[in-house]
């Protein structure tokens, strides 16, 4: 965030003008006001945007500016900002902000500059030399009134019948339009501090390497479990992870844990594909089936025999039935409760 400082005598137009313009960005901000007018116009203006502003008499201007680069300094002020300021500004402050003071002259320098050319004063003379043109200057601030460097320029042309007013107001409307884009291009000349990177360098700069770290961390308990499943766990919400309970070990002293799940919230974990619970029920169905038949096939087996007087052939059958339900019901159970953990582990 650069931090700009204005310096305004009169209504403050171009103040309020810049506030509001920086106000929406965070980059740039209007940081406060100092005036040498007790009533100036800036000061009711600013007061309105919560602008803070310091009235400070000629008196110190003139004999104690080290006062006023304190407060620039303590503000922490990147660029001070004339507008419409009506006083002389001393070389202490100027050389303590060293291409750092720019102002705004309602004319193109160096035509219409110097002592007593301010305000009104130029655009009279401007139309009373019969001027076709005239314009907005901003330019740095040296000792000799108007006549550093220019930063930028802008040209209103003159049109018939114009009077001082209506020249002053299209003048006006020139510098709203020029000094905000003066003060970006003030501020972008700036050096950046040795120890602050301007942001195109850290846009060019290489990738910093990543340090290693320390070796990995055998895995917890609750990481192997939770590979075993297949279920997602975060360690960093694992407070205190539910028990699985082991028979005969109170829950404290059990050492086996299960991932975490949360106790409330969404629950993260794995949801098992419905396409499992098809084929599990599908490959029990079938596993059953066959020694199902056979059991039946006995049975009906039993009953003919003991009618035709066969009771030691319908004894054997009869076993044979009960050995194809017992199968039947091993194969059922085996099959419906081993076949979703060894199709997920393949
Ligand atoms: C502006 O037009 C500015 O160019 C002029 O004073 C006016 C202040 O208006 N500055 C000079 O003449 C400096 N030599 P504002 O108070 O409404 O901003």
């Amino acid at each position: 965030m650069k931090k700009i400082a204005i310096l305004a005598s009169g209504s403050g137009t171009n103040a309020e003008n810049i506030a509001r313009f920086f106000a929406e960005g965070n980059r740039i901000r209007v940081e406060v006001v100092l005036t040498n007018r007790e009533h100036a116009g800036v000061i009711e203006r600013m007061n309105r945007m919560n602008i803070d502003t310091e009235y400070i008499p000629n008196r110190v201007w003139d004999e104690n500016p080290e006062r006023i680069v304190e407060l620039l300094e303590f503000r922490g002020i990147d660029l001070v900002v004339l507008a419409g300021f009506m006083h002389y500004v001393s070389p202490v402050i100027l050389n303590a902000f060293p291409g750092r003071v720019i102002n705004i002259h309602p004319s193109l320098l160096p035509a219409y500059g110097g002592k007593g050319m301010w305000g009104h004063h130029v655009h009279e003379a401007v139309v009373a030399a019969g001027e076709t043109e005239s314009g907005v200057t901003v330019h740095y601030v040296t000792e000799e009134f108007d006549s550093g460097e220019i930063l930028m320029q802008t040209r209103v042309p003159l049109i018939p019948g114009d009077t001082p007013e209506t020249l002053e107001s299209r003048i006006h409307k020139a510098e709203y339009e020029l000094y905000p884009r003066a003060i970006v291009a003030a501020l972008n000349r700036l050096p950046s501090p040795p120890d602050l990177p301007s942001q195109e360098e850290i846009a060019e700069a290489p990738p910093v390497p990543v340090t290693p770290g320390p070796p990995a961390l055998p895995k917890s308990v609750e990481e192997e479990w939770a590979e075993t499943l297949k279920v997602k766990y975060d360690p960093s919400s694992s407070a205190v992870p539910p028990h699985i309970p082991v028979p005969g070990i109170p829950p404290a002293q059990s050492e086996t844990v299960a991932p975490t799940v949360p106790v409330s919230g969404p629950d993260n974990r794995e949801q098992m594909p419905p396409a499992y619970l098809l084929w599990s029920i599908l490959v029990t169905l079938c596993c059953c089936f066959l020694p199902g038949i056979a059991a039946i096939v006995f049975s009906t087996m039993v009953s003919s025999r003991y009618h035709n007087g066969d009771i030691e052939g319908a004894r054997r059958a009869s076993r044979q039935a009960e050995i194809w339900i017992i199968v039947s019901f091993v194969l059922g159970v085996l099959t419906a409760s081993l076949y979703v953990p060894l199709s997920m582990v393949g």
